[in-house]
């Protein structure tokens, strides 16, 4: 599983770290879907699935399909690594997006508390803040140079401070969670080679130890994550495992925020890359003109969702498609190219802002394990693209092609610089 060669589909075969394939993957995902929509992958091992009514299949029989495999690192780890994981005694027991139990309804509502409407409302004045100060660092940049990284400015670290105030979060440094959360990424999601793997798990492990210290010391009579969790008994009148609350945490303070983080990056660099979109969202007011923000937000969710890939695992030999697959086969829903399938939208590659069945795409996944976060996603987007295209309507991409996270589950820029268009 290298990342050199040009063409991503080499004798029969997808390379789905190849840089070619993660710049620009509309092409393959669209050739799997009409050619081979359920297909074995022999590098990842995987039954690739690229249709969305075969997805939607998949997402909406727990019992056939299971989430378990969902946090399995892809790439074997080396024995090396998991010393260093095993020395705190890492362990993600089935909790929420791996969890295909009798728990997962539980544990589910305890966490979905955090994420009503009326908390998500709450942070609102907090997000158009950030976005604005962000702007504002953005202004400072062009001015004093002649160019600014939207990344690191505006996209990088918002999302995971509305979260710590989301979960009642304190004394959180950002610099070492972003670091902790992205590390993880790689580790369970990459393709690093063992001594990478090493640098990752002593990162990963540092932060499953912390949230075990902030855990078992949290008070139950608070309002944090943490609190809520140390107070919980189930209907059995028991405790959650120390594991238990450990991997919730961990998923929720990863993919609560750097997946936004990759959603608000790709969100400005598709609409940035659209003047004539970018200057009438520059001119939005308030509702109803600030439809336009969520429309686009949606397309964008649409056409180059995040979160490309996500994994189920059968629990019995099952016909998909036509192919039967064996009982314990690894399946890779292709969300990705899913929101491209002519069955489902009309002229899928056209960014039409409003059109019909705009909100039928696959990005927050579907059934029983949709995402607990897509509210949140969906305004902390359209605040952000509203403001900073109030405040920056002269801003034009440097780089048609910025480096980019190519993870397995995980796409989108890493930098994304931007000048001012000369008048
Ligand atoms: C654009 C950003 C995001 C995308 C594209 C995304 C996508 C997804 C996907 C594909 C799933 C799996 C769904 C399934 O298995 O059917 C998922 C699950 C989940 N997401 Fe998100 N997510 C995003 C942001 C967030 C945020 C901001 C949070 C929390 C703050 C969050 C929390 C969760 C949780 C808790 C689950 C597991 C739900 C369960 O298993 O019951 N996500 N997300």
């Amino acid at each position: 599983m290298t990342s050199v060669g040009v063409c991503p589909v080499a004798h029969g075969q997808v390379n789905l770290f190849d840089r070619a394939f993660i710049e620009s993957p509309d092409g393959l995902l669209a050739e799997l879907r009409e050619t081979a929509p359920v297909h074995f992958d022999e590098i990842t091992g995987c039954w690739l699935v690229s249709k969305h009514a075969d997805i939607r299949t998949v997402l909406s029989k727990p019992q056939l399909f299971r989430p378990e495999n969902a946090l399995t690192a892809v790439t074997h780890i080396d024995p090396s690594a998991l010393r260093i994981l095993a020395r705190v005694g890492f362990e993600l027991p089935a909790t929420l997006a791996n969890n295909g139990g009798t728990s997962h309804a539980e544990l589910r509502s305890l966490v979905r508390q955090f994420f009503a409407p009326a908390m998500i409302s709450a942070v609102l004045p907090l997000i158009r803040e950030l976005a604005s100060d962000a702007a504002e660092l953005v202004k400072q940049d062009l001015d004093a140079g002649d160019e600014a990284d939207l990344v690191a400015l505006v996209t990088r670290d918002l999302p995971a401070r509305v979260l710590i105030a989301l979960l009642h979060l304190e004394d959180i440094d950002l610099p070492t969670l972003k670091r902790w959360s992205s590390d993880s990424l790689e580790l369970f999601w990459g393709n690093p080679d063992a001594e990478r793997q090493r640098e990752l798990a002593v990162q990963a492990a540092a932060f499953y130890s912390w949230l075990r210290g902030r855990i078992t010391s949290a008070d139950p009579l608070g309002s944090s994550l943490f609190s809520v969790l140390a107070a919980h008994r189930t209907a059995e009148g028991c405790a959650l495992r120390v594991q238990e609350s450990i991997g919730i945490c961990y998923f929720l303070l990863v993919a609560g925020q750097e997946t936004t983080t990759q959603f608000l990056s790709t969100v400005l660099r598709k609409l940035i890359g659209q003047p004539e979109l970018w200057r009438r969202l520059s001119k939005a007011g308030a509702f109803p003109d600030e439809l336009i923000a969520s429309e686009c937000v949606e397309e964008v969710l649409r056409l180059e969702t995040p979160v490309v890939t996500w994994r189920r695992i059968t629990t019995d030999e099952v016909l998909l498609g036509d192919q039967v697959l064996p009982a314990g086969a690894q399946v890779l829903l292709m969300l990705a190219g899913s929101g491209s399938d002519p069955d489902v939208f009309q002229d899928p590659e056209r960014f039409l802002p409003g059109r019909d069945a705009a909100r039928q795409h696959l990005a927050f996944g579907f059934g029983r394990h949709y995402c607990l976060g897509a509210t949140l996603a969906r305004m902390e987007a359209q605040e952000v693209l509203l403001i900073l295209a109030r405040e920056l309507p002269d801003i034009q991409l440097k780089q048609t092609q910025p480096p980019m996270l190519g993870l397995l589950s995980f796409r989108a820029p890493l930098r994304l610089l931007v000048t001012n268009t000369p008048r």
